[in-house]
């Protein structure tokens, strides 16, 4: 059934891996499948939320009554989120972005030689604090993918990059992370964990955490 904690609500998430580009036939990504980004926008339009999802690579469907956008590279994303940014209400970053993009795109295909090739690569923007830094009314939900020290990473990137909540995957467990059907996640707000979920279905995941987000913005008001 179809509810309404979010109507007249403006929500964007950002889902799937970007891909970077070294020629017009190859680019550098990740195991992003997207299915997380899409289960948090479905779940917000079921909550009667006008909904943009920005998805880069990704292999989840399009949903019904939820605006998209593709993009393809990190730079891309950046410029999609922040036209969008300063009319949104909620922003959720469950996409996997590149940390590092070739320093050039080569305009025809790379041949190959009997040499080493070497890559140089350079630093994408990090969308995720240029949100933060940026931010004014909205309510900024990052996703921390990490393999150790779960809780201590996720509270320096919730602070380093002014969020109001951080969902970490240990993406090293069963079930939880890139490319499943299922996660395990724990939601960590200002003031440490508020919460953390079984292994559940990415739709049941982002049951609880837009529920949770409701929740906070009621305890918070924005401003
Ligand atoms: O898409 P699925 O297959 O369903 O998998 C889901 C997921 C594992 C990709 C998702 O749950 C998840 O954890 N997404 C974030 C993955 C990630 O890139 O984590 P990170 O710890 O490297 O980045 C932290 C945050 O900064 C993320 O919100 C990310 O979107 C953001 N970021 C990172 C780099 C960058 N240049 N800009 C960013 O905004």
């Amino acid at each position: 059934a179809s509810r309404t904690e979010l109507a007249g609500k403006s929500v964007l998430v950002t889902a799937g891996g970007t891909a970077e580009r070294l020629d017009p036939v190859r680019f550098l990504t990740n195991d992003s499948s997207g299915k997380m980004g899409f289960a948090l926008a479905e779940a917000a339009a079921n909550r009667g939320a006008d909904v943009t999802l920005i998805a880069a690579r990704t292999t989840a469907p399009p949903i019904v009554g939820v605006k998209l956008v593709r993009v393809e590279s990190a730079e891309q994303m950046l410029q999609a989120v922040l036209e969008r940014y300063d009319a949104a209400d909620i922003v959720i970053k469950a996409a996997a972005v590149a940390d590092y993009r070739p320093v050039s795109q080569a305009p025809t295909k790379i041949k190959k030689s009997e040499e080493k090739l070497v890559l140089e690569l350079e630093r994408t923007t990090d969308i995720l604090k240029t949100l933060g830094e940026r931010k004014t009314h909205q309510f900024l939900v990052g996703f921390a993918a990490e393999t150790e020290q779960v809780a201590q990473y996720a509270m320096d990137k919730l602070r380093r990059k002014n969020c109001d909540l951080v969902v970490a995957n240990d993406v090293s467990q069963d079930g939880a992370g890139f490319n499943l059907d299922t996660n395990v996640v724990q939601i960590f707000g200002k003031d440490g964990l508020i919460e953390a979920l079984p292994q559940l279905h990415k739709r049941e995941v982002a049951d609880h955490l837009l529920e949770r987000i409701v929740r906070q913005m009621q305890k918070k008001p924005a401003g």
